[in-house]
């Protein structure tokens, strides 16, 4: 599992580590957190500049890093599988200067910064990114750069854990969870009357979004609205003979996706849906005695306009069948 963990660096971590704890009091006044993000930038720059890699990888840092659970349940995940050549800590990769950048001077009492992930750190998200898309770039990262969450500084470790047995992105609703813990909106909305089946995982955030960024509007993993809708909504997908304009035009005019308070997650009750469009329905109709008093009173106008997704039939122009 470990790599190139003798007995002999055990015994030294232990020494160390006493050492690391009587020096701690002197590291915390010279807290990287006194550097500027510039000045924290700048020597970043040049430690990568300068690849002063440790020859003894892991094993070095470990020395005083291995008491951290958070550290060793690195070896529990895929990026301590040694197994796999692929992996950083695989004999002969980088190990963790793979992803923490060269140790330069840090090992002389931890001082020098390291590149830092998660919430706390400062070192800028897309310097963070950088470093898992150099090997992350492929496939699905194509669209990142350029991404709402490339360009609103959203970090890869946002969503992902790489010292842990399993990635969250591995668990839907771990994964879902994750978003939602930046997208209030949408977890409101998906807790209203009506939802996609989101709160138990039947359908997710990523059944519908790319969270590494799409070509298309919204991140969306379709290429508008409306495919989106067709890709589980199939029967949704005209070409009818009557078609009613704003659902070939897009679905999200009367839905709301994420949920809503009205049935059918529309995003408003009938009447009042349509008559957002149809101010005045019926207004040139005599037999409609005064117009529209009639249908908004009580009446919805589903009950007579009941294909509002289009007809088929051949005197359904006015979706009533
Ligand atoms: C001689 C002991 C020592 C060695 C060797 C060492 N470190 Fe550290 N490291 C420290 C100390 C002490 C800190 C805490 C610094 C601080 O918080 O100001 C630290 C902090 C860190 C942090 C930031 C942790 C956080 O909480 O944000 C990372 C990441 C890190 N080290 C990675 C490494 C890596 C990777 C290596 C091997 C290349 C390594 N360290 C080698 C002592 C060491
Ligand atoms: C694949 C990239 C990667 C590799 C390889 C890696 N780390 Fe990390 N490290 C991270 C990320 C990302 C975080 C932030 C927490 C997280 O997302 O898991 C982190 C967090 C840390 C921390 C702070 C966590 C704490 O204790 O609070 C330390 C220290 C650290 N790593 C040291 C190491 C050491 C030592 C190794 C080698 C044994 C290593 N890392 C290998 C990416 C990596
Ligand atoms: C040195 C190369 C390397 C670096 C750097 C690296 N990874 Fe990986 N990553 C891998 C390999 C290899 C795998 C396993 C791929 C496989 O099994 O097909 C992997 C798998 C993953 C997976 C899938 C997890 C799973 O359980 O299947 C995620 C998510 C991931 N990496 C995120 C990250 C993040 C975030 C970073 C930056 C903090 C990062 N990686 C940095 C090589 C790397
Ligand atoms: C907003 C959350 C989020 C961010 C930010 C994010 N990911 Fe992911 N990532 C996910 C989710 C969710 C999955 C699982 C996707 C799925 O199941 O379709 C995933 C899957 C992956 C995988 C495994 C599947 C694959 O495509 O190989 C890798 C590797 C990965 N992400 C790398 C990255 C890297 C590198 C970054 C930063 C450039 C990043 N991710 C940023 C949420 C995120
Ligand atoms: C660290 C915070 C954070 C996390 C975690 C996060 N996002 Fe975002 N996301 C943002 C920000 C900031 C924006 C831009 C403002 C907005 O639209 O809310 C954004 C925008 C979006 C957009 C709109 C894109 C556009 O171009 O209009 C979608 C869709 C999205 N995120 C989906 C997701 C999904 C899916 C996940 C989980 C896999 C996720 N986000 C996780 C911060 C986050
Ligand atoms: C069934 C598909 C679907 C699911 C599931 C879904 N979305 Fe969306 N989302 C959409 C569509 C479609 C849009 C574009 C709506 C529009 O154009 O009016 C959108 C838009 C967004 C936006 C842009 C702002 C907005 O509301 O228009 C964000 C942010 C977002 N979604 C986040 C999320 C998050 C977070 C989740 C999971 C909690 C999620 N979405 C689940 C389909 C979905
Ligand atoms: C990943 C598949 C998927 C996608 C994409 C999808 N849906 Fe759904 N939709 C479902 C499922 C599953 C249900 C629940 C069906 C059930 O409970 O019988 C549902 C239910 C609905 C309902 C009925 C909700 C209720 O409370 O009665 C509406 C309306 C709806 N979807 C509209 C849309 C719209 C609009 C889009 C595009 C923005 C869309 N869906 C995209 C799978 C999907
Ligand atoms: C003009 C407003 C409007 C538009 C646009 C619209 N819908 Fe609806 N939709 C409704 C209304 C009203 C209901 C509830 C009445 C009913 O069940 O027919 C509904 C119900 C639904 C339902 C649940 C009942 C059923 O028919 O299966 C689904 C699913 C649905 N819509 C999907 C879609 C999709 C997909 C699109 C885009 C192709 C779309 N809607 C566009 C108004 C609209
Ligand atoms: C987003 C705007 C919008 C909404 C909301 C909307 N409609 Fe429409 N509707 C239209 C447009 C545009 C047409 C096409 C008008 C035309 O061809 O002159 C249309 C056509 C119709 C027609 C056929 C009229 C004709 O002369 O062919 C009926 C009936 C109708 N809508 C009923 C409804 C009902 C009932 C609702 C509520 C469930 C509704 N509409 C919601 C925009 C909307
Ligand atoms: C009692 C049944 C009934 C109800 C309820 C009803 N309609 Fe109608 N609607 C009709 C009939 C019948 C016609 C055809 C009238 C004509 O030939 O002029 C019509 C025509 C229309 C037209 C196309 C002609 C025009 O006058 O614009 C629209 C749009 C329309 N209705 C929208 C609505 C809306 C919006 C509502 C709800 C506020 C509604 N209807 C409620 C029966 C109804």
């Amino acid at each position: 599992m470990m790599i190139r963990v003798s007995p002999l660096a055990l015994h030294l971590t232990q020494v160390v580590l006493l050492t690391c704890l009587l020096l701690s009091s002197f590291w915390a006044s010279a807290a990287w957190e006194e550097l500027s993000e510039a000045e924290l930038e700048t020597i970043l720059v040049e430690k990568f500049a300068e690849g002063k890699y440790s020859a003894k990888g892991a094993d070095n840092c470990l020395m005083c890093h291995r008491r951290s659970e958070t550290v060793m349940a690195l070896f529990d995940g895929v990026h301590g599988r040694t197994s796999n050549p692929a992996s950083p800590m695989a004999p002969g990769q980088l190990q963790c200067e793979a992803c923490h950048g060269p140790q330069g001077n840090h090992n002389r009492g931890g001082k020098e910064p390291m590149i830092t992930f998660g919430p706390d750190s400062r070192v800028s998200a897309s310097a963070q990114n950088s470093v898992c898309l150099s090997c992350h770039s492929g496939d699905d990262r194509l669209a990142w750069h350029g991404s709402t969450h490339d360009i609103e500084e959203v970090a890869c470790s946002s969503c992902h854990n790489v010292h842990a047995a399993q990635d969250p992105s591995r668990d839907k609703l771990q994964a879902q969870a994750n978003c939602t813990d930046c997208h209030r909106q949408q977890f409101a909305q998906m807790q209203q009357r009506s939802s996609h089946p989101m709160r138990t995982g039947q359908i997710t955030c990523v059944d519908c979004h790319n969270p590494h960024g799409s070509l298309n509007d919204a991140m969306l993993s379709q290429v508008s609205v409306n495919d989106n809708c067709y890709a589980c909504h199939a029967e949704k997908r005209g070409p009818l003979l009557w078609e009613h304009a704003p659902v070939s035009d897009n679905c999200a005019a009367c839905h709301n996706p994420h949920g809503s308070v009205n049935d059918a997650m529309l995003t408003q009750r009938p009447p009042q849906l349509c008559q957002s469009c149809h101010a005045s329905p019926h207004s040139g109709s005599p037999q409609f005695q005064g117009g529209n008093s009639a249908f908004t009173a009580g009446q919805s106008c589903l009950n007579c306009h009941n294909q509002v997704h289009g007809s088929n039939h051949p005197s359904g122009k006015l979706l009533q069948r």
